[in-house]
C-alpha cells in the first residue's frame, strides 16, 4: 500500500463543505477533462463552466438530493463520486453513481474503488438498493465497476462525446444491493 493509501479519508460533505470544496473539484474535473474523460464536457470548457456545475451539485447537497463524496489525502481532496437519489414516488429505492472522478496524479491507488464502496454502504443506509450507472464504454471505469460486481446492461453506441469530439459509447451498469 503506498502513503497515499495510508492517508485517504473519504467524507460526505454537507452543502457548506460542499461549496467550500468548489475549487478543489474544479481542478479534479478539468484534470480528468484535460486527461481525455467523457464526462459531461469538452476540451473547450472552461474553469467557470466547471464551477457552476459544482455550485448546482452543492445546491442539490444542500437540497437533499445528492450525496457528495470527496477523497483526501495529504495533498487535499484528490477524487470525488456523486449518489444521486432518485426523486420519483416510484422509484424509492433506486439512485444513480455520477462523476467518479479522481485526479490523474492520484490514480491506481484504489481511490476510485473506495469511493465506490463508501458511495454503495451509504446507498444500502439510506435504503437506496438499486443503483445504475454508465460511463465510456473505453475508460478505466468499466474495468472498476465490473470488478465491484457491478452488472453490464449493454452499450449504447454514440451516446456522448468525447472531449476532443470524437464519438463515445457508453456501457450501462447496475447493482442490487437488495
Ligand atoms: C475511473 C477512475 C475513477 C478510477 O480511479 P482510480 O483511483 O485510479 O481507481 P483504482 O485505483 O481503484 O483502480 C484503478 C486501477 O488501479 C489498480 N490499482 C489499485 N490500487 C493499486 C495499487 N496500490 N498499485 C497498483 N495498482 C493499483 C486497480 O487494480 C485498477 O486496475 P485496472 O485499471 O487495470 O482495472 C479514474 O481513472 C478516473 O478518474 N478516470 C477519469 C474519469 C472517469 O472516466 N470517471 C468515470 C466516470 S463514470
Amino acid at each position: 500500500m503506498t502513503a497515499t493509501a495510508l492517508s485517504l479519508a473519504i467524507d460526505a460533505l454537507d452543502g457548506d463543505a460542499a461549496e467550500a470544496a468548489i475549487p478543489a473539484l474544479v481542478e479534479i474535473l478539468r484534470d480528468c477533462v484535460a486527461n481525455g474523460a467523457s464526462v459531461g464536457f469538452m476540451n473547450w470548457n472552461t474553469p467557470a463552466d466547471y464551477e457552476r456545475f459544482w455550485r448546482d451539485i452543492a445546491a442539490g447537497v444542500g437540497g437533499g438530493q445528492v450525496v457528495l463524496l470527496a477523497a483526501r489525502n495529504e495533498d487535499g481532496i484528490v477524487g470525488t463520486a456523486q449518489l444521486h437519489l432518485i426523486g420519483k414516488p416510484n422509484q424509492p429505492h433506486r439512485a444513480e453513481i455520477a462523476k467518479v472522478l479522481v485526479h490523474s496524479r492520484a490514480r491506481r491507488q484504489g481511490i476510485g474503488e473506495a469511493l465506490m464502496q463508501r458511495a454503495e454502504a451509504i446507498a444500502r443506509e439510506m435504503g437506496r438498493d438499486l443503483l445504475v450507472l454508465d460511463t465510456d464504454e473505453h475508460g478505466a471505469a468499466r474495468r472498476l465497476y465490473n470488478r465491484l460486481g457491478w452488472t453490464e446492461v449493454g452499450t449504447i453506441p454514440r451516446f456522448a462525446l468525447m472531449p476532443d469530439g470524437a464519438d463515445c459509447g457508453s456501457t450501462f451498469f447496475y447493482k442490487s444491493l437488495a
